[in-house]
């Protein structure tokens, strides 16, 4: 983890700062403010390329010496960009070969940002060289903390299907098969006659008249993935070579997007960081937040930080709420409750022009005499007084298993239901949680699970060998498990395991399923216990589980449908939410998981975190528009003031109580 040069035990508090936008006379006044506000850290050049080298080989660092040198004066440190993420027009336009090519075979333009392919040789070698100049040149720099690779990779240009990055998934499939027999094999291509004879015949998964291979699909994300993972690497390595002890990031976004394998990225960086932003339509957004703050902070195996978010409206949405009075704060603190070590954002003034001029920022347009410009000072005395929590551990003691290649099996096309979705059922499955006031981890399926008491697998079509030995060596060792329709359905290859579903989980669950019977769009079934299923049921039989409720009519009617065999429990259908909520509570009770404040009202978040001191600070989010109450005591680290019993939490309201009993005396 990144600290500070001057204050190593400050939670960050910052965000981008573009400040080639902008006159040099302003630079000044930016500093200033920053140190008004308590900024203590700011990402610089994400998307310079094109001032820091404006023609091929010739770089200009004079303005950045002296936006660092600015910014070191002040007190203020530096996450620095590699710059990478947006080639200038003059690389384009003289390569275009490395511009992304679609599925339909479109070459798209440059114009925008991150338009390149991931496996062009060209972008490679330009962004390297790139990269090697600015470590060269700030290695030493006062102001450097952070080193910040590219941005939000794949964000826009996740795939491409030119013919260099057929070249190269053709080097990535012969690193995982070594030969075509392995290949044919692995793809299944003994269907519609798609067996391949020579490695040319082999392509990207381009627009094809009907469905195309399920598992050339599957490999070609897998491969997408790693495409980018290599080129974050590659500029990693430069970083450690030259400005080893820095650490460096790349940012993630851990809330909706899908499309990068995280697992695999977060090992290979110094520190996780991610971005998130609130989908303005949706009235629960706050728990999809503590939804990508968790996932963040299980890929970081602990603490992590929030590179991105926004002080009030985004401008990509298709109607961009402004943020209520108060919103900025609680979003912020959720992310410091739950692992987060400090809050920073995009951007830190409001851009005049360009793409993204309708973005909130921490200077707005309207400039210091404004609401967002008080509540940002507001916050950055609140990061200020939550210092001491830094490097706290946060408590969870139940992790929901999430896997991005198992998603993006099952969500192809041709499988038995669309409504079948793997990443919006897990992130369902995890707001359960959350309204039973229970803060989870976000955990890959081959993890180390036995120090949780409960484990959710929600939705995990597609797993290996080695972690349903995992799942089942959790549940022998006295692990408790609810397991979600459709999962331990397919290898790693997605080819059925087969004998019965739920294939992988059969013996686990003691259930035997022969047929899918998905319901139809907004079809429901009733169980004999009174709860409702939505999208999918089945046709089986207990084998050795205890049935608690069944199908009541219908085809299927007397199958089993929530079932229970030991510790491991299954539900077959989707339950609608507030009966999977009544089952995740009932899961839970049996395994002795209790929330971090038992009895909390709904709309009352609260999330603990712990020193090995054993002093904690428990952080209690107000999400309705009354006051509420629960019960805990310790000293409001916001107020000083001091709580013994009860707590008051005023409407839209964050208190954090510090306290220094041991675990499970103090709330
Ligand atoms: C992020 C990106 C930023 C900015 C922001 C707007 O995806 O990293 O550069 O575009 O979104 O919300």
């Amino acid at each position: 983890m990144a600290t500070l040069p001057h204050r190593p035990d400050a939670l960050f508090f910052g965000g981008d700062y573009n400040p080639e936008q902008w006159p040099e006379d302003v630079w000044t006044e930016d500093v200033a403010l920053m140190r008004e506000a308590g900024v203590n850290l700011v990402t610089v050049g994400v998307f310079s390329w094109a001032f820091l080298e404006p023609a091929p080989g010739r770089y200009e660092f004079g303005w950045l010496d002296r936006v660092l040198d600015l910014l070191a004066d002040g007190g203020i440190a530096v996450d620095l960009a590699t710059a990478t993420a947006s080639p200038p027009p003059w690389f384009s336009h003289a390569h275009p070969d490395s511009l992304p090519t679609d599925r339909d075979g479109r070459r798209l333009s440059y114009g925008s940002r991150q338009a390149f392919c991931p496996s062009s040789p060209a972008y490679r070698e330009a962004a390297l060289a790139l990269v090697e100049q600015l470590a060269v040149r700030y290695h030493d720099h006062p102001a450097l903390a952070l080193w910040h690779i590219h941005n939000e990779y794949g964000c826009h240009n996740l795939t491409c299907y030119c013919d260099q990055s057929a070249a190269a998934f053709r080097d990535w499939l012969t690193d995982r098969y070594g030969d075509l027999d392995a290949l044919n094999e692995a793809w299944g291509t003994g269907f519609w006659s798609q067996r391949y004879t020579d490695w040319a015949q082999v392509l990207p998964p381009r627009a094809t008249p009907t469905f195309g291979n399920p598992t050339q699909e599957l490999d070609f994300r897998r491969f997408s993935s790693d495409a980018l993972l290599r080129l974050c690497v590659a500029e990693r390595d430069v970083l450690r070579r030259v400005s080893p002890g820095t650490p460096a990031t790349t940012n993630f976004m851990t809330g909706m997007f899908t499309g990068l394998d995280y697992w695999r990225w977060a090992p290979q960086l110094d520190l996780v960081s991610t971005d998130h932003y609130l989908t303005a339509a949706n009235p629960d957004a706050h728990v999809d937040l503590a939804f990508a703050a968790d996932l963040a902070r299980s890929l970081a195996g602990g603490s992590w930080l929030l590179m991105e978010h926004s002080t009030s409206a985004v401008n990509w949405q298709p109607r961009n709420a402004a943020k209520a009075p108060g919103q900025m704060l609680r979003n912020s603190l959720s992310h410091v409750a739950r692992g987060s070590e400090g809050a920073l954002f995009f951007q830190w003034r409001a851009s005049r022009s360009g793409a993204e001029k309708w973005h909130s920022a921490l200077v707005p347009h309207a400039g210091t005499d404004s609401r967002v410009w008080r509540e940002v000072k507001e916050l950055g005395a609140a990061l200020d007084a939550l210092a001491p929590v830094r490097g706290a551990a946060v408590e969870a003691d139940v992790a929901v298993l999430h896997d991005y290649p198992s998603g993006w099996a099952s969500e192809r096309p041709g499988q038995p239901s669309v409504d079948m979705t793997a990443f919006d059922e897990i992130r369902r499955w995890y707001a359960a949680l959350w309204r039973a006031g229970v803060t989870a981890d976000v955990t890959h399926p081959s993890a180390d699970l036995s120090r949780y008491r409960a484990v959710l697998v929600p939705a995990l079509y597609l797993i290996s060998d080695a972690d349903v030995a995992n799942i089942n060596g959790y549940v022998e060792a006295g692990g408790t498990v609810l397991v979600g329709p459709y999962s331990g359905i397919v290898d790693e290859q997605d080819r059925v395991r087969l004998g019965g579903y739920p294939g992988a989980f059969a013996r686990l669950l003691g259930l035997r399923v022969e047929e899918f019977y998905p319901l139809l769009a907004g079809e429901t079934v009733e169980l004999s216990g009174g709860s409702v299923g939505r999208v999918w049921r089945e046709l089986g039989r207990a084998e050795g589980a205890e049935v608690l409720e069944s199908y009541v009519d219908g085809p299927v009617a007397g199958s089993p449908a929530i079932t229970r065999h030991g510790r491991a429990w299954y539900t077959g259908t989707r339950l609608l939410d507030a009966d999977l909520e009544r089952l995740v509570r009932r899961v839970c009770d049996s395994a002795g998981v209790r929330p971090a404040v038992p009895g909390a009202p709904p709309g009352l978040e609260a999330v603990r975190r712990r020193h090995s001191d054993g002093t904690s600070y428990l952080f209690l989010i107000n999400h309705t528009a009354t006051e509420l109450t629960a019960a805990a005591s310790g000293t409001d680290v916001l107020t000083g003031r001091e709580t013994v019993g009860q707590v008051t939490v005023p409407a839209g309201a964050v208190v954090v109580l510090r306290a220094g009993a041991p675990a499970g005396k103090e709330g």
